[in-house]
């Protein structure tokens, strides 16, 4: 099958394109950064310089690339760093997962495109409300706070649109392991605190587990949400005292809600607090899918302990300062 992945040079684009070449598919990988094109050759992908909130651009270079099937994995968070301004951090994504969206979805019709998968996440889409782990049928969250409506309202379009037009929406959970994870470095410097009980439920997922599930989306004829997440949706009580221990770390520090607020917003109060987890129970069973790191408990030692690659124990070269940040 030849495949266009929008995004290939990204945290999940650099995990699927291999998994994909692997399995014997042509894969047409889109970049945007000047420079990223030797990434994605050296992936095993043709690269393709794309900006998608370029429509022309887009529509062109679908026609060019005669695909069969997209996947929708364009980003812009390499440099997220203030978490109090949630929308205003999120806005160029938000831009890519609405108006990259639609520009994508009307080259796929165009072209006669069948196959769309397109990146969501799941944790704070799901209701702040009953128990603590959701399904794809679960209510939304009807009342996202302020600094996070923009963001949520964005991954709402996506989701609507991509399963309109036939497609996939993948709800992953929170990356970890990627090259560049911004997760470790705040826990580290004890940036990431527990906030009051520490009740918010984080559901994580590993890069390598998060890209193939996204090949078998890619090749099974199904349609619809799918939750990609671990099986072990965790509080942050739980989760943050044991990624600090695989890090060497000091345990994390505690703070109550309004001092949190204070320094870090209500978007990383209401992760930290509320926020719910999710089930990757229809993935399993309707993608086929296995998780090579079913736990975050064994991933994280796998990505950050002593047995990790050098590179993703030390801090990034270039670190993203997530003070406060939750998820
Ligand atoms: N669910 C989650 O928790 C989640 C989701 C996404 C990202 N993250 C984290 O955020 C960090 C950064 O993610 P990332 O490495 O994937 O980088 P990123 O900056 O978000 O870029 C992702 C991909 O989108 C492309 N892109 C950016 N702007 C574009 C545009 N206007 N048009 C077309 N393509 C565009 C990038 O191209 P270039 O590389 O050429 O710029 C790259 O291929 C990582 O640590 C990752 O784990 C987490």
């Amino acid at each position: 099958m030849r495949v266009f992945v929008a995004g290939a040079s990204g945290a999940i684009g650099t995990r699927l394109v291999p998994q994909l070449v692997d399995r014997g598919h042509e894969v047409i990988g889109t970049f945007r950064s000047p420079g990223h094109a030797a990434r994605v050759q050296a992936l095993g992908a043709q690269p393709v310089a794309l900006d998608l909130l370029d429509p022309g651009a887009v529509r062109q270079a679908v026609r060019e690339a005669e695909p069969q099937a997209i996947a929708h994995e364009a980003t812009a968070l390499a440099d997220l760093s203030d978490f109090k301004h949630f929308d205003r951090s999120f806005h160029q994504t938000n831009r890519l997962r609405t108006e990259g969206t639609d520009a994508l979805l009307a080259a796929a019709r165009e072209a006669g495109v069948r196959r769309f998968v397109a990146q969501s996440y799941a944790s704070i889409q799901y209701a702040r409300e009953g128990g603590p782990v959701k399904s794809e049928d679960d209510p939304l969250d009807s009342t996202p706070v302020p600094a996070m409506r923009e963001t949520v309202a964005a991954m709402r379009h996506l989701d609507q649109a991509v399963t309109a037009a036939g497609g996939i929406a993948l709800r992953y959970g929170t990356f970890y392991g990627a090259s560049n994870d911004g997760l470790p470095e705040p826990v580290r410097k004890r940036q990431f605190p527990i906030i009051g009980k520490g009740g918010g439920v984080s559901s994580f997922i590993h890069v390598d587990d998060a890209a193939a599930a996204t090949m078998l989306a890619l090749e099974r004829d199904v349609a619809g949400i799918y939750n990609i997440v671990d099986d072990v949706p965790a509080p942050a009580r739980e989760w943050l005292p044991v990624l600090a221990e695989v890090l060497g770390a000091k345990p994390p520090r505690r703070f109550p809600r309004w001092l949190a607020r204070l320094f870090a917003g209500e978007a990383v109060v209401m992760m930290g607090t509320e926020s719910r987890g999710a089930s990757n129970a229809k993935a399993k069973r309707e993608l086929g899918w296995e998780l090579r790191y079913p736990s975050w408990r064994e991933g994280f030692k796998a990505a950050y302990g002593s047995a990790a690659p050098a590179a993703r124990r030390e801090p990034d070269a270039a670190p993203r300062a997530m003070k406060g940040e939750t998820t």
